[in-house]
């Protein structure tokens, strides 16, 4: 079976399923969603599958477009550009939609190929099931190899995945499969089972470095693209493992608000202000922390993973006066001053509760290769 084959296969099953739902109602057309990558060759062979599926009526929809119109469908504010952050199963893709006046385009994506959930699986199955096998059975350290143990692993891979989904909403829980369900035993004539306790943060110290790749590829893709993370209008969390909270967190923390205040060969000294909006809401006393980093930002501005972190200053829950709240959507403004020593000095205004911040001067080379926090 061709791949042409099968895809006009998956299409008759989707469509019969679609005409049970509907209560047998006549189906001759559909929309048909396709990766932003698909190229012109892909698209024809999409719709030569619908086609040959019975289908008569066919559009291809490009599935970044498909997820920033679904997520638009109920707000008010219909225009804008939308990053469209894509964590599936054995991929990762970014795109970024432009909507005008109900029209929409993917004005830049990127990818990467091997990134996604599977590869948590795999991470989970190495870091916990496999060391509490070996230290719990006699097994051989290549046990994975042995024939004999392929159902064991695909019991665990599939327990690792089950955890990891229930682990998006709880923080701890348990992978557990019995001795009949695997099926084998260790070289002691021991019968083998599974019961292994995993925590979220445990999962997320594997994930973690992955993720952040996922969100350096998007801030390539927004810098590249000519935009500023402040103009993007929102994010779009599409895929299962996007509903992880680590990848909320993360793309909160790093997509935030990642501003230029002073080009390369600017004349210093040089000062500004700058307005953002709280992304969350932050109260004194919550044990949340606000983070405000400064990067210096490196000859090759298209990867802002080769940036380099000149200082950061760390706004504690505890450091906000009693009964103070910031709430999401206010305004922060930061006023900053760089004098012709490279000396960074910035000040953190919230005006809804009439306080200001110092965070401490900073030390931006000139030549970029030493950094230092005068703090
Ligand atoms: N609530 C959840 N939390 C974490 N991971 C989840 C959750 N629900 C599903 N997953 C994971 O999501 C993955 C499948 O995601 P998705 O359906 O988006 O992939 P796909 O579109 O089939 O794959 P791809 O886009 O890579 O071709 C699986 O690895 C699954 O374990
Ligand atoms: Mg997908």
């Amino acid at each position: 079976m061709t791949p042409e084959e099968a895809s006009a296969e998956i299409i008759k099953t989707l469509v019969a399923q679609a005409r049970m739902a509907a209560g047998d109602f006549q189906i001759d057309g559909a929309v048909v969603t396709i990766p932003a990558a698909f190229n012109q060759m892909q698209c024809e062979a999409t719709m030569r599958s619908a086609a040959a599926a019975g289908l008569n009526k066919v559009a291809l929809l490009q599935e970044p477009i498909a997820a920033a119109m679904a997520s638009i469908s109920h707000s008010k504010n219909k225009n804008g550009q939308f990053l469209v952050y894509d964590l599936g199963g054995g991929t990762f893709d970014a795109a970024i939609v432009q909507t005008v006046s109900s029209s929409a385009t993917v004005i830049a994506h990127a990818g990467i190929n091997m990134l996604g959930g599977r590869d948590f699986d795999r991470a989970i199955l190495n870091s916990v099931v496999r060391p509490w096998l070996l230290e719990n059975f006699d097994l051989s350290d290549d046990f994975q190899k042995d024939v004999a143990y392929q159902r064991l692993i695909r019991v665990a891979q599939y327990r690792a995945e089950l955890s990891k989904i229930a682990l998006s909403t709880q923080t701890r829980d348990r992978i557990f499969a019995d001795e009949s369900q695997i099926g084998a035993r260790d070289r002691d004539g021991k019968e083998i089972y599974l019961d292994v306790e995993i925590s979220r943060d445990e999962l997320d110290s594997f994930v973690v470095e992955e993720i952040d790749r996922s969100i350096n590829l998007c801030r390539k893709l927004i810098l590249d693209s000519g935009y500023r993370n402040e103009d993007i209008d929102r994010v779009v969390l599409i895929g299962g493992p996007s509903r992880m909270p680590i990848v909320r967190e993360r793309i909160g923390s790093q997509l935030g608000t990642l501003f230029t205040f002073v080009r390369k060969g600017t004349l210093l000294p040089k000062s500004g202000a700058e307005r953002f909006r709280a992304s969350r809401d932050f109260r004194s006393g919550d044990g949340g922390c606000l983070e405000f980093e400064v990067y210096q930002q490196a000859e090759d501005i298209s990867d802002p993973s080769l940036n380099l972190p000149v200082g950061a200053f760390r706004l504690f829950s505890n450091n906000l006066e009693k009964g103070d709240v910031i709430r999401k959507g206010d305004p922060v403004v930061v006023h900053w001053s760089i004098d012709e020593n490279g000396l960074l000095d910035s000040n953190l205004e919230f005006t809804e509760i009439s306080q200001t911040y110092n965070t401490g001067k900073m030390y931006v080379s000139a030549e970029g290769d030493r950094i230092r926090s005068d703090r």
